[in-house]
């Protein structure tokens, strides 16, 4: 371990338990001095407290080699410009955040933690502002929702026209802001569908237990609400140069990025058999299945099959969707595309290893952090 990265760590140990407490005082540092900069940040901030105090800390101690993550602070700078961040806000927060330490650290804390601290920081926070000040895309479009349907009582299916056009590719996510409802929580979703002429975007989204954005899209957005969208991210993109079979595997909305590749598909494919394994709870959650079986119908390429893990009478395949695929195949030859909530990901990478499908060839976004 360098003595940069020792110093980082070794200074952090002496704060980490008083998490909460060095957060508090973070942003009050932040707020008390500079009061406009409270209006970047959410209204509740007890729903994520701490998220960039620990996403700082996080980045500083992980990102030992900062040449390396070049092209990712770039474009967290690039992503930053939609929170309103301006160049001046990163000197504010550093020095809140070696403030916030100092503090808690107490007698230990030495005046080599405080330079690491300050020289890391320069070096993230001048990539991110490299990758912002060489974005020639707005901060953010604003779109409007043309069309919202309730699938169930907890899928909503929703359409936006972004007011300028938003270039994307079929398989990438991006991430909206649902001013009228729930101001500067910023959340990612993957469009349905692929890139349109109309350049509409279709958004498949679930409402999970107590959240704070999902509910709001699914219960009360509405035809004509403004919803922000921010730059589009991920590479669970096709290669057309790709001649292999592919199989998508989508848990709930996870179906969402996987529908806009099988569009994607359909506009060109003649020779790659594709197989989506498309799994939820209930045959409720199963809320595409109508226009999935409607392209199985139309191109004779794809097969779809359907599982439900927790209802018995359905009449598709029962149990989880990972187990499901590893009774098909054999699979060493496919391009895999894999979707959905971390639990659904994780079970189904893990059942891709044990039927020895090289991970070079699967590609994934997991719904969690
Ligand atoms: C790359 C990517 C693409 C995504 N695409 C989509 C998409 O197309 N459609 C879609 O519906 N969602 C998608 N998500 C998930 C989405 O970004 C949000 O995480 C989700 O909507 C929850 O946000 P929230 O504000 O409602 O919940 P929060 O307020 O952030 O969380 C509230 C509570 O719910 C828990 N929670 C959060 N997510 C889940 C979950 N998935 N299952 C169970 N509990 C959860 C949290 O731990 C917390 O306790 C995607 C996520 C990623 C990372
Ligand atoms: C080294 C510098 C910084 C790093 C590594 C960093 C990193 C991050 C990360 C990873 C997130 C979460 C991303 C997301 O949810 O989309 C985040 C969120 C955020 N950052 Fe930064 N950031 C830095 C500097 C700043 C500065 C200077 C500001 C200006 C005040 C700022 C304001 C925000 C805001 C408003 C959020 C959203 C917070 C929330 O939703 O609670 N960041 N940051």
């Amino acid at each position: 371990m360098g003595d940069l990265a020792s110093l980082l760590k070794e200074s952090w140990s002496l704060v980490e338990e008083h998490q909460d407490k060095v957060a508090g005082y973070f942003y009050a540092r932040i707020f008390l001095r500079y009061p406009d900069l409270r209006d970047l940040f959410p209204v509740q901030m007890d729903v994520q407290r701490a998220r960039l105090l620990g996403a700082i800390v996080t980045a500083v101690q992980t990102l030992e080699d900062p040449e390396r993550f070049d092209e990712y602070l770039r474009a967290l700078g690039r992503d930053h410009r939609k929170f309103h961040v301006e160049p001046e806000h990163y000197e504010v927060v550093g020095g809140a955040l070696i403030e916030s330490m100092r503090a808690f650290a107490g007698e230990d804390w030495s005046i080599e933690y405080d330079q690491a601290w300050a020289d890391a920081y320069a070096v993230i926070a001048s990539k991110m502002l490299a990758g912002a000040d060489a974005d020639p895309n707005p901060p953010y479009w604003y779109g409007e929702v043309v069309a919202h349907e309730r699938r169930s009582r907890d899928i909503a299916v929703f359409t936006v026209l972004p007011l300028q056009p938003l270039e994307y590719r079929a398989g990438q996510y991006l991430s909206l802001e649902c001013p009228r409802y729930q101001p500067r929580l910023w959340r990612t979703y993957s469009p349905a569908n692929a890139p349109r002429r109309d350049n509409t975007l279709d958004f498949h989204v679930r409402a999970v237990g107590a959240g704070w954005v999902s509910s709001a899209l699914v219960r009360r957005l509405q035809v004509g609400d403004m919803v922000k969208l921010a730059a589009p991210m991920g590479s669970m993109t096709l290669d057309r140069r790709s001649t292999r079979d592919a199989v998508f595997v989508a848990g709930g909305t996870g179906l969402a990025p996987i529908k806009s590749l099988l569009e994607e598909l359909t506009r060109y494919n003649r020779t790659r058999w594709v197989h989506v394994f498309f799994g939820a709870q209930t045959r409720e959650d199963l809320y595409d299945l109508a226009d999935l079986n409607r392209l199985a119908a139309r191109y004779p390429w794809l097969s779809v099959v359907t599982a439900c893990s927790d209802d018995p009478t359905f009449p598709g395949e029962q149990g989880y969707i990972s187990d499901v695929v590893a009774k098909y195949g054999p699979w060493k030859e496919h391009d895999f595309f894999v979707s959905g909530s971390g639990r659904m990901v994780k079970a189904t990478l893990k059942r891709l290893a044990e039927l020895q499908v090289p991970s070079v060839r699967i590609k994934y976004d997991s719904f969690s952090d």
